[in-house]
């Protein structure tokens, strides 16, 4: 991987990959302060978050596929699974889009962030964007989905309740290709393992800087025990 990239820089001085192309519907922000943020639980709240989620699943797709352009040579097996996982990708964010207009709700609604591609897709390494991508933050969307079943639940919507059960489920499988590899390393070519811990070293050190205080999560997410321990995390 060696072509020239585009890059913003945002809050705190953090460098991150220019964000994809977005259809001009979208309003793109560059600062997690200037998303919508509505009181939770009211019906603006609910759209927000899917929305939200169906640009996360765009992003997803986007990092996996990137990933398959710019490793050519990465194992057969590795590039089979991250082509297998845009496929899951696209239906989750159709999935979540479909229950969004449901809802009333319609694409551009509210203002869209591109994050998490701006920062795994700068590393130059697909052990770097995997320990990121499919460990850090999909491993993180296991406690955060499964959260969100709960929610939903609790507001009374067991249709959008079970689209983020059938999500988790496809998401398991997204972190543990990714862990199984990773233990694979372990033993064949454990050096190559620094460049998945440095990655994910860099990204909690850039993970305050990018979070302005508003936007802290009010409470911590309960620990999916069950499905991380699916997805081959040792828990
Ligand atoms: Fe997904
Ligand atoms: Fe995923």
């Amino acid at each position: 991987m060696n072509q020239e990239i585009g890059t913003i820089t945002v809050r705190g001085g953090v460098v991150l990959r220019a964000s994809p192309a977005r259809e001009p519907c979208f309003r793109v922000v560059e600062d997690q302060a200037d998303m919508a943020k509505f009181p939770e639980g009211s019906f603006e709240h609910r759209r927000e978050m899917l929305h939200g989620d169906v640009n996360e699943e765009v992003q997803s797709l986007e990092i996996a596929a990137q990933s398959l352009v710019d490793f050519p040579d990465a194992p057969w097996d590795i590039r089979l699974q991250l082509a297998r996982q845009c496929w899951d990708e696209v239906r989750h964010a159709r999935a979540f889009l479909s229950r969004l207009r449901e809802l009333g709700g319609y694409k551009g609604e509210f203002p869209i962030i591109n994050q998490e591609w701006g920062v795994v897709c700068m590393f130059d390494s697909l052990v770097g964007r995997l320990a990121v991508q499919n460990r850090l933050f999909e491993g993180g969307s296991l406690d955060v989905f499964k959260e969100g079943v709960g929610t939903w639940t609790r507001w009374g919507d067991p249709v959008t309740a079970e689209i983020m059960d059938a999500v988790v489920a496809d998401e398991v499988q997204h972190v543990r290709f990714a862990n199984e590899w990773f233990e694979r390393l372990r033993k064949e070519n454990p050096r190559a393992l620094l460049k998945a811990i440095a990655a994910m070293d860099s990204v909690r050190a850039s993970a305050a800087p990018l979070t302005p205080p508003e936007m802290k999560m009010e409470h911590d997410i309960p620990v999916n025990i069950e499905d991380r321990r699916g997805a081959g995390f040792a828990i």
